[in-house]
C-alpha cells in the first residue's frame, strides 16, 4: 500500500539532486537564522501534489507555508520537504526528504530519503525499519559507549540554555557527540546504529514524524524528553534511545527541568 511512498519521496530527492544556484533563491522565515529556499517549497508543492493523487483519502501538514489540509481526514502525511535546510544552502549533502503518515493519533508510517547518498530510510508500524530494504537495528550499548546526535533549532533562542545544560551533563558521561543539522537524519542513524542517542529540547513535528517510527522500529524508544508520548500537533521536546542508554537520558532531563532557570525551556 505505501509502495508509491518510495518511488515520490526519490522523486522529490531528484528534486534536490537538480537544485542549482541555491543562494540565489534563499529567503528569511522568522529570522536571519530560519531560512528557506525556493527549493523547499517546490519540494513541498511537488509531494502535495503526488501523495494526495497517490492517497486522496489523507490529508497533508507540510513545513513550507502552514500548509495544513488535514480536515475532516482521520490520516495525513507530516511532510518536510528538506530537513536541513541550512545543509542544503552550505551544500554539506546531509540533508533529506521526510514523509511521516499519521493515522488515528499514530504514526503509520515513515520514509526519510537522503538524495546525496541514495540512502532510503523506511517502516510501517509493526514490521520493522529498513535501510534500503535491508532491516536495520538500534545498537545496545550504555551510555558511556554512546555517540549522541543532538539538535537546537538556533531561532528557538529560549531552548539553547537547557540545550546546552544536556550537553554540558553529558559531554563527559559518553563517547562522544554529533550535531548533524538534520533531526529526521538524527534519528535515521540512531536506528540505524551509527549513533545511540539523539534529543532535542523543542522541535516541529516535520522534522520528527517519520524518523520517530523508523526508530522505534529498529528498536529504540523515543518520546518527549519528559517520558511522555511524543506529540505530532505542534512543537514538542524528542528524546530518542536504545534500551540501555534511554532512561539514564530521560532522568537526566527531569533533573534539568526541575532547575529553576530551565523552566519551560523543555517542551
Ligand atoms: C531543522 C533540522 C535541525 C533541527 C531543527 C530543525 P530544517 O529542520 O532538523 O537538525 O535541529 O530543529 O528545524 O529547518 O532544516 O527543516
Ligand atoms: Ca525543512
Amino acid at each position: 500500500m505505501y509502495q508509491q511512498i518510495e518511488t515520490i519521496v526519490k522523486e522529490a530527492g531528484r528534486i534536490i539532486l537538480g537544485a542549482h544556484h541555491i543562494e540565489r533563491s534563499v529567503e528569511e522565515k522568522t529570522s536571519a537564522c530560519d531560512l528557506v529556499t525556493a527549493y523547499d517549497t517546490a519540494v513541498q508543492e511537488y509531494l502535495r501534489k503526488a501523495l494526495l493523487t497517490a492517497y486522496p483519502q489523507f490529508g497533508f501538514y507540510g513545513e513550507e507555508n502552514d500548509c495544513c489540509e488535514t480536515e475532516g481526514k482521520c490520516g495525513w502525511f507530516i511532510v518536510d520537504p528538506i530537513d536541513g535546510t541550512a545543509n542544503f544552502i552550505r551544500k554539506l549533502h546531509h540533508s533529506c526528504v521526510s514523509i511521516g503518515l499519521l493515522v488515528e493519533g499514530k504514526m503509520e508510517y515513515g520514509a526519510v530519503y537522503n538524495p546525496y547518498f541514495d540512502e532510503l530510510f523506511t517502516a510501517q508500524r509493526g514490521k520493522g525499519a529498513f535501510l534500503n530494504g535491508e532491516r536495520i537495528h538500534v545498537t545496545d550499548v550504555a551510555m558511556n559507549e554512546s555517540m549522541l546526535l543532538f539538535g537546537s533549532a538556533i531561532y528557538y533562542r529560549e531552548t539553547i540554555p537547557a540545550t546546552l545544560r544536556f550537553v554540558e551533563e553529558l559531554f563527559p558521561q559518553t563517547l562522544d557527540f554529533r550535531r548533524g543539522g538534520s533531526a529526521a537524519l538524527d534519528l535515521c542513524y540512531v536506528a540505524a546504529g551509527r549513533a545511540d542517542v539523539y534529543f532535542e529540547c523543542c522541535i516541529r513535528p516535520w522534522d520528527y514524524a517519520a524518523g520517530s517510527l523508523i526508530a522505534q522500529e529498529a528498536g529504540a524508544i523515543v518520546t518527549a524528553l519528559d517520558g511522555s508520548p511524543l506529540r505530532f500537533a505542534d512543537r514538542c521536546s524528542v528524546a530518542a534511545g536504545n534500551p540501555k542508554n534511554y532512561a539514564q537520558l530521560i532522568e537526566l532531563s527531569k533533573k534539568i527541568a526541575a532547575e529553576p532557570d530551565m523552566k519551560g525551556r523543555i517542551l
